[in-house]
């Protein structure tokens, strides 16, 4: 299987649905990188758009490529979001946050018209929680939260980078937790983002109106139903 390949076929399927004029949600991650990619192709054939990028990753990767953006600030709504999850389930319910710009991505979903996952195949699951659930945490009070977490019997760790801890692009901490033994995802939500010094959690619950999956050469497109 060739991952790439379907996160590039998915990508591909994706900016067919921008037209003249949107304001285009950037994503973060391996297969937003091929959207932007091909984005930048657009603009440079004449596509007028402006993007919101959702990390300093993806803002850099854009403005080397051209595609004019804005600040969230600047704008009405976004009319399209197109990016990346770790895992999605077959109610289009999300983990993301595995690159650590969840926050981010969240708030650039929230004020987004129309929501578009792009996906490999690999990230289609019926249970999710193979994956562990990032959360963004305040540093300060990100052992307390271990210790509460652990406390609940949820398995969590700090996440680290070069033997240091991970730091976001708003200088908060993840950790990611084991989630799989959960299934009531809205509470587990409610239950961690009711605790002080979580920012946000990877859980993207309502969000997604369309998943694109690559599979091998082709794609799937998944609606959300209403
Ligand atoms: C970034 O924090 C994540 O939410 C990404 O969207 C997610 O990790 C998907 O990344 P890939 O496209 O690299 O798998």
């Amino acid at each position: 299987m060739n991952l790439d390949n379907e996160k590039r076929v998915a990508a591909m399927e994706a900016v067919k649905l921008i037209e003249n004029g949107m304001i285009v949600g950037l994503g973060s991650g391996s297969t937003s990188a091929f959207m932007i990619e091909e984005l930048g192709k657009m603009v440079a054939n004449g596509l007028r758009i402006k993007g919101v990028p959702s990390s300093e990753a993806t803002h850099d990767l854009a403005k080397k490529l051209g595609i004019p953006l804005v600040d969230l600030e600047e704008v009405d709504k976004i009319d399209i979001n197109i990016d990346g999850a770790d895992e999605f389930d077959p109610q289009l319910r999300l983990i993301k946050g595995g690159g650590g710009a969840l926050l981010r991505e969240k708030i650039v979903a929230h004020n987004s018209a129309y929501n578009v996952i792009i996906a490999d195949s690999t990230k289609q699951v019926e249970k999710l929680g193979k994956f562990k659930l990032p959360i963004e945490t305040i540093p300060f009070a990100t052992p307390s939260i271990l210790k509460e977490l652990k406390g609940q019997g949820l398995n969590s760790e700090i996440r680290k980078k070069n033997n240091a801890d991970y730091l976001t692009d708003q200088n908060n901490m993840i950790i990611d937790i084991d989630i799989y033994e959960f299934s009531d995802l809205d509470t587990l939500n409610i239950m961690l983002q009711n605790i002080p010094g979580i920012v946000e959690t990877g859980l993207f619950l309502k969000s997604t109106d369309l998943v694109i999956v690559g599979k091998g050469d082709q794609t799937i497109k998944i609606h959300r139903k209403n």
